[in-house]
């Protein structure tokens, strides 16, 4: 087994998932927004303390996804915030990439950027402590969307950053989102999805990519958010298995899904039926961004320095998640 493959198995070993909290300074602020809460960086990095300190870190989470302003900042007792989260017994990871444009050509889709400068960027990650590296593809879906080009452009991309990340030695997340935005039919999002994903593999496979050393990170296929063709969970569940049994080389040796806008009980149903019927060799984990915070950005906010309360909340929908990635989560557990 390969260093990169065991780097990858143990980030999602027993139930693990990944908690995304690399949000960029934009995103986190409209966060912090949204409760009240002024975005400055030490209350950025207060509330993440308060994640990456909670008793879950442990049990259930396998690795963090860190943004660049936090892997650099000093904990409240002077520890560095890689090291802090090892100890906890995760494993750090940092965001590379610097956000999706506008794609020249098909200016209404994006592209993703950040491949200029990359390997000095990444050597600088490693030496910090970095285990793991994520980049987001996004797609949009409507009648001719994503195009040919724009996924042609994000798959070139995710392929140069992987072969630059395995180089370095961490473990690439590849993560084309298909984003849930619009009316479209659970359908369009399965076919949808589908091509995105097999260019992403001809182009990893091209750039030499070592599949056994990744993690996907998909969306799953849900029907859009403003679609009246709603489907039900189980039907989400079985066919974003059926599309990425299809799509995916059996080489990868994990995929942990993205919440993408799902509320948090509905990303945990969905992840735990697809646990229950994992018909694949996949092992089928998470890497929640708002599916893991959102509650417990709510509770924190009310009182910024109740840190045992807000952990209570992260540590509880850790538990469910982590339940659900072994396929054994009930709605009776939550509370
Ligand atoms: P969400 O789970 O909130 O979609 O965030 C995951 C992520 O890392 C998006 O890039």
């Amino acid at each position: 087994m390969s260093e990169l493959n065991n780097i990858a198995l143990k980030i999602i070993e027993k139930g693990k998932g990944i908690l995304a909290a690399d949000e960029s300074t934009g995103t986190m602020t409209k966060r912090l927004d949204s409760v009240n809460v002024p975005s400055t960086p030490e209350n950025r990095l207060l509330f993440r303390e308060t994640l990456f300190s909670a008793t879950s870190m442990t049990e259930c989470i396998g690795g963090v996804i860190l943004y660049d302003e936090t892997i650099k900042q000093l904990s409240s007792k002077k520890n560095k915030i890689p090291e802090l989260i090892s100890n906890m017994g995760a494993a750090p990871g940092i965001k590379v990439d610097t956000g999706a444009k506008a794609l020249a050509g098909s200016l209404d889709e994006k592209v993703t950027e950040g491949l200029d400068g990359l390997r000095e960027r990444l050597k600088e990650y490693y030496k910090l402590g970095a285990k793991f590296t994520k980049w987001r593809g996004v797609y949009s879906i409507s009648k001719n969307y994503p195009s040919k080009l724009s996924i042609e452009a994000n798959a070139h991309a995710l392929a140069r950053y992987s072969a630059l990340v395995q180089e370095c030695n961490m473990v690439p997340i590849v993560e084309p989102e298909v984003l849930m935005d619009g009316e479209h039919s659970a359908k369009e999002c399965y076919e949808k999805t589908s091509n995105v994903i097999k260019k992403c593999f001809e182009e990893l496979i091209l750039h030499k990519v070592d599949l056994t050393g990744i993690i996907l990170k998909p969306n799953m296929i849900l029907s859009g958010n403003k679609s009246k063709d709603k489907i039900s969970n189980e039907e989400v569940a079985k066919l974003t298995l059926e599309c990425l049994k299809n799509s995916v080389p059996s080489e990868v040796p994990g995929i942990t899904f993205l919440s993408g806008g799902q509320s948090e009980i509905e990303a945990t149903e969905n992840l735990n039926l697809i646990n229950k019927y994992n018909n694949t060799n996949f092992i089928m984990s998470y890497s929640y961004g708002r599916a893991l915070q959102q509650s417990a950005l709510k509770f924190w906010a009310k009182d910024i320095q109740n840190i045992d309360g807000t952990q209570k909340v992260f540590n509880h929908r850790a538990k469910m998640n982590t339940l659900a990635a072994q396929g054994k989560w009930s709605k009776d557990l939550e509370i």
